[in-house]
């Protein structure tokens, strides 16, 4: 999926969910951590939420101990996301159908959607899984939010597997 990026020296991702306070900022946190002893490509890593619901706020606390409990250090304020990141992101990664569904709401060309993706969709296990098919739903990123921390650690394990994946894909 990610052949052209391989020859940039740069590659910008952006992790979208609905609130930017759980799991998009944790898979930035995580994708952040893996990514600061790549140079060719260099990995650059943002999040944003679809709403405007917390906007400069700080990522959810079990997020955030869940992400330090693993080992990962890392900043967050909550943004929305902005139609500009498809001019400035290479990449824009979901958590879920309906991040997916806005986020390409706001695209204006053929080149804009193809850089949306489910996160999921770079879980090697999951790979041969269509996003749009039925089974879709297969590659969703669960939202945690008002849930306990046994859902957020679950968030964890699957943005840990993605995130590797998509490593994967992008290693020259
Ligand atoms: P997130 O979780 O999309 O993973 O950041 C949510 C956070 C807040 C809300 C919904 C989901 N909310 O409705 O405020």
């Amino acid at each position: 999926m990610l052949e052209k990026l391989r020859v940039k020296d740069e590659i910008r991702i952006e992790m979208v969910c609905l609130g930017n306070i759980c799991r998009s900022p944790m898979a930035a946190a995580v994708l952040h951590n893996k990514v600061q002893e790549m140079v060719n490509p260099k990995v650059i890593v943002s999040s944003s939420g679809t709403s405007n619901y917390h906007i400069g706020e700080g990522a959810h606390k079990l997020s955030v101990r869940t992400w330090e409990n693993a080992g990962y250090k890392y900043d967050h304020s909550a943004k929305q996301f902005s139609k500009r990141s498809f001019a400035e992101q290479d990449l824009i990664l979901c958590m879920d159908l309906s991040n997916r569904a806005l986020v390409l709401t706001a695209a204006e060309s053929d080149e804009d959607r193809a850089k949306v993706f489910l996160l999921r969709q770079f879980d090697s296990a999951l790979k041969d899984i269509d996003p749009v098919s039925r089974q879709g739903e297969e590659l969703v990123v669960p939202d945690p939010w008002g849930m306990e921390s046994d859902a957020f650690e679950e968030v964890l394990a699957m943005i840990e597997r993605a995130t590797d994946g998509l490593l994967k894909q992008l290693a020259k």
